[in-house]
């Protein structure tokens, strides 16, 4: 019975040591928690002072993934959880980049993109203030969201707008000498026309140009270079079977303004090696029956001249005669 009474006292007081315990080890989380936070850089060491930031950026893709002030500016964690200076600016810090550093900045962490975008015509230069930087295309710096999300300007039906904020503007292509027609000759084709009616699988400017790499023609490794060209229309989900040799440039996609320039089918030495092969055939066909028909069409006009002539004459004779 003693023994009894001795098992019951120790098991209580063996459960109130189990119950402290777990009190103490609450109270510690409580603790540190916030310190935890302090220390892996959180918003937090920063919104005293930039609150605006703080509250910008809480919409973005990257603060809903976890990437924070320090993981993009860098710093030096100087909190000791009731103190905070300036200081944590120090060190590695990066400040706001300007549109030349923007690209190398945000490619600390998208490391391909930016290897592609280096490599692109876009590539933001002295020289080159206007081509765009990953901020004139994703919304700024603290707003960028996710590719899918309808109100991103990287969306897929908003991704047209995109480019030809640019594109479209004459004045800027003209200085670089980019042709200033791609909108209105894309808009003759059947991939806008599909587009625009809902179709949204159907080809816009970055199917055919890459996001990216977007490279000019004549750059070999160009999505619409002739020799990849194949490989660019028989890409998954567009034209399979297209073989990637084919020579599917005859198509040219923005030339058809040029076929409406009469002077060139006359002065063939403005065409292109591509554009004669296009519009004047293998043997100049078309160059040769077009001369038919002017022939044609003037030798009858001069034969009805003729003809009125004469018989204006005949008329005016007869007319004297009676
Ligand atoms: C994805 C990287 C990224 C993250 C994360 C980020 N920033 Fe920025 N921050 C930028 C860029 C880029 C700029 C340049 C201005 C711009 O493009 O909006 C900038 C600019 C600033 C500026 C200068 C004033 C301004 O708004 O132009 C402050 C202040 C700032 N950030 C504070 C913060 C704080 C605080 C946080 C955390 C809440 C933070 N940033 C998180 C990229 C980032
Ligand atoms: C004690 C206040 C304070 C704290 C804390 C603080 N900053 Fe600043 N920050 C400033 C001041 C002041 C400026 C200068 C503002 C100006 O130049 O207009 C500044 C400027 C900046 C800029 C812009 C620099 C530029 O290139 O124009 C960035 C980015 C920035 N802070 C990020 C941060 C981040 C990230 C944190 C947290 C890790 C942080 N700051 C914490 C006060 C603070
Ligand atoms: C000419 C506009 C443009 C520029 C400049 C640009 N992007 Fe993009 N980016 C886009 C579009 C459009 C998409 C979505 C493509 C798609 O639909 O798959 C995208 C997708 C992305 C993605 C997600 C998908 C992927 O390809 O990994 C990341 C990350 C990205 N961009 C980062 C960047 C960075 C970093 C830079 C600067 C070095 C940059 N972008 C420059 C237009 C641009
Ligand atoms: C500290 C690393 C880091 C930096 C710097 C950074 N990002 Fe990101 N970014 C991420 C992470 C992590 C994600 C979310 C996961 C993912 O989609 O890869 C992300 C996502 C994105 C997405 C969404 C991709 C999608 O699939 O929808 C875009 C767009 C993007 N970042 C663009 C930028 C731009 C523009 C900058 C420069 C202003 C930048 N990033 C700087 C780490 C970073
Ligand atoms: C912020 C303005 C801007 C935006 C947005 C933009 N571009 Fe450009 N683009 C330029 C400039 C400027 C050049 C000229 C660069 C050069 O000549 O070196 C250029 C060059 C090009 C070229 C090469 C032209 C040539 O003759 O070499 C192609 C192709 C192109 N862009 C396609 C696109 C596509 C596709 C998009 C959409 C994803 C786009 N651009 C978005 C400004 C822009
Ligand atoms: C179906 C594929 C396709 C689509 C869609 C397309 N392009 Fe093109 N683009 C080409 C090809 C191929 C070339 C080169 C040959 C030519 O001009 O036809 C080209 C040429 C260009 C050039 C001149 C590049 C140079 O090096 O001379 C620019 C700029 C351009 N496109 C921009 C755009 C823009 C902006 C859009 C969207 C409005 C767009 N393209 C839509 C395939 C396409």
């Amino acid at each position: 019975m003693k023994f009894e009474l001795e098992r019951l006292k120790r098991g209580r007081s063996r459960e109130v040591v189990r119950v402290m315990i777990v009190l103490q080890l609450m109270l510690a989380l409580t603790i540190m928690l916030p310190i935890g936070v302090m220390a892996g850089g959180d918003s937090s060491e920063c919104y005293s002072c930039h609150r605006e930031a703080v509250t910008e950026i809480r919409e973005s893709v990257h603060y809903v993934n976890g990437v924070d002030c320090m993981d993009c500016h860098g710093g030096v964690h100087l909190t000791n959880g009731s103190l905070i200076t300036k200081d944590v600016m120090s060190g590695n810090f990066v400040g706001a980049p300007t549109r030349t550093e923007a690209p190398e900045f945000c490619s600390k962490c998208h490391e391909e993109v930016g290897d592609d975008y280096e490599s692109s015509v876009h590539r933001v230069t002295p020289e080159k203030p206007d081509a765009p930087e990953c901020r004139d295309c994703h919304g700024g710096g603290h707003g960028v969201i996710a590719v899918s999300d309808p109100a991103s300007p990287t969306y897929r039906p908003k991704q047209l707008e995109m480019c030809v904020r640019c594109h479209a503007n004459h004045e800027m292509m003209e200085k670089y000498g980019v042709d200033t027609e791609v909108l209105e000759t894309y808009e003759d084709s059947y991939h806008w026309k599909a587009f625009k009616f809902g179709q949204l699988k159907a080809a816009t400017c970055l199917d055919c140009h890459g996001t990216h790499a977007v490279k000019s023609e004549d750059d070999p490794t160009s999505s619409i270079s002739k020799s990849n060209l194949g490989g660019t229309c028989g890409k998954e989900g567009c034209h399979k079977g297209v073989k990637p040799g084919a020579r599917v440039w005859m198509g040219m996609t923005h030339y058809n303004q040029h076929a409406q320039k009469p002077d060139l089918v006359f002065d063939k030495s403005k065409l292109d090696i591509k554009e004669r092969a296009y519009y004047l055939g293998p043997i100049n066909l078309a160059f040769y029956i077009e001369i038919f028909f002017i022939i044609l069409t003037c030798t009858v006009a001069i034969v009805l001249i003729i003809f009125v002539l004469l018989d204006l004459l005949t008329r005016i004779k007869l007319k004297r005669h009676f």
